[in-house]
């Protein structure tokens, strides 16, 4: 599906305002215009929950955040960092399901490590959303505890043993984003991985909604939540 439909769908689900679909709109505008976020919309090399693809997947996440902030009775918000949190949570670099790569240690599989390879991720292509560090570190830490009370991994001696599978980025993304990373992802750390919310209110509302999209509209066989533990799933075969 192509992200004018699946954007068109969301709203009308949803019943947005006109106001709101153009606040909406111009923030993710020049994220899901990408190529390479276009290339995750593609169920059949990006599939992220049953026949969902990863790029469907992050919309959902995005515009449900924006629906559960406006609604909710939060206190001060920005709403545009909660749908930056959203659009950026799960850009990891390669498809998890049904996957031949090796990870070596078992805190390194895609669930603890792809946080760490979203935050990464962003940072190289969208670098301009990152130049305020104050906004950058609630981004980074919404996307690095987005799977909470999942745990992420922590990065402890540098990014070395992490297996990440953008590993080669990490050298180019500025040394202070890079502290930032290293920082959240070590809050509240049993051995090499951490289970901590995210520190910040934006964070959490963009956790909550990934959940609600991943469960209650996502997953819908047996094979799909086998793979949440397994990463294999028939379904996709
Ligand atoms: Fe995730
Ligand atoms: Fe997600």
């Amino acid at each position: 599906m192509n992200s004018e439909l699946i954007l068109n769908n969301l709203f009308n689900e949803y019943n947005l305002s006109d106001i709101d679909k153009n606040f909406f709109i111009n923030i993710i505008e020049p994220i899901y215009t990408h190529p390479e976020f276009q290339k995750r919309l593609n169920s059949k090399i990006y599939p992220h929950h049953a026949k969902t693809s990863l790029g469907e997947h992050i919309l959902n996440d995005a515009i449900t955040s924006y629906v559960i902030a406006k609604n909710g009775d939060f206190g001060p918000l920005d709403f545009k960092l909660i749908i930056l949190i959203a659009m950026f949570h799960d850009l990891y670099e390669l498809p998890w399901q049904n996957s031949t790569i090796v990870k070596h240690k078992f805190a390194n599989h895609h669930g603890f490590t792809h946080p760490l390879e979203a935050a990464i991720n962003a940072i190289t292509w969208f670098p301009d959303y990152f130049l305020n560090e104050k906004e950058a570190a609630i981004i980074i830490d919404g996307i690095i505890h987005h799977m909470y009370p999942f745990p992420v991994r922590a990065i402890i001696d540098g990014f070395i043993d992490t297996e990440l599978n953008n590993l080669d980025k990490v050298n180019n993304i500025p040394s202070n984003l890079k502290n930032i990373i290293i920082a959240s992802s070590c809050r509240i750390r049993i051995l090499n991985v951490s289970i901590s919310k995210s520190e910040f209110l934006e964070g959490r509302i963009v956790s909550k909604a990934d959940k609600l999209v991943s469960l209650k509209k996502e997953i819908k066989s047996f094979n799909s939540y086998k793979a949440l533990i397994t990463g294999k799933n028939n379904d996709l075969k």
